[in-house]
């Protein structure tokens, strides 16, 4: 069983991928296969309206979407995780939220019934905006969130503030393991 994690951070050793590998652990001690996609590796351009998708399960821009979107639907639970820019995710996880939710959502809703949940990191402010943003993609795409301790939102500004915050990572960590025990149970 495997969880796709990505991460919207430009700073690859960043905060958020410090907050998805304390996320991933319980997955990984409980047997699953988990891969993080640094979303600043690849080109994921904004969705163009253009509706496409509406007639066949493709995006006509030419970039590395389409991969993407076929490594989600080869897994089980999914992580969508981004630093907070101006109380939002930042451009490049926007994106794919518009264009990978849109295909899903115009072809039969091809995530409904996988399990997974959003991830914010921030300084200060603005953590709720964007985790409501990045939870709509699962709410309109039929996943299933597990809860945890609290909000998935670890807080933090220079690179490893957030190893200081041990509630966000208790959360983000119980989040895993109820994500584990839910794909378990989907499975069963
Ligand atoms: C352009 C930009 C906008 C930001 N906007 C916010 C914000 O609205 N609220 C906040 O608390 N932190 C904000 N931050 C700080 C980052 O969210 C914070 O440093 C975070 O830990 C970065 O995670 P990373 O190391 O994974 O990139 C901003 C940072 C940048 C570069």
């Amino acid at each position: 069983m495997k969880v796709l994690a990505f991460s919207g951070s430009p700073r690859r050793e960043g905060n958020t991928k410090i907050v998805l590998r304390h996320t991933l652990e319980p997955l990984t001690e409980a047997g699953f296969e988990t891969e993080i996609i640094d979303l600043f590796d690849y080109d994921v351009k904004p969705c163009l309206g253009c509706n496409d998708c509406r007639k066949k399960e493709y995006c006509p821009i030419d970039d590395d979407l389409i991969p993407l979107y076929e490594k989600m639907k080869a897994s089980d639970g999914i992580i969508l995780a981004s630093p907070v820019y101006f109380c939002a995710a930042t451009p490049p996880l926007k994106a794919l939220i518009d264009r990978t939710g849109y295909i899903a959502r115009n072809n039969g809703y091809v995530f409904q019934g996988k399990a997974g949940g959003p991830i914010a990191v921030t300084a200060r402010e603005g953590a709720n905006f964007a985790l409501a943003q990045i939870n709509f993609w699962f709410s309109y795409n039929g996943l299933i969130v597990p809860g945890s301790s609290s909000w998935n939102v670890v807080l933090g500004e220079e690179i490893g503030e957030v190893l200081k915050d041990s509630r966000g990572l208790g959360a983000v960590r119980l989040f895993g393991q109820n994500l584990a025990r839910l794909i378990y149970q989907l499975k069963k």
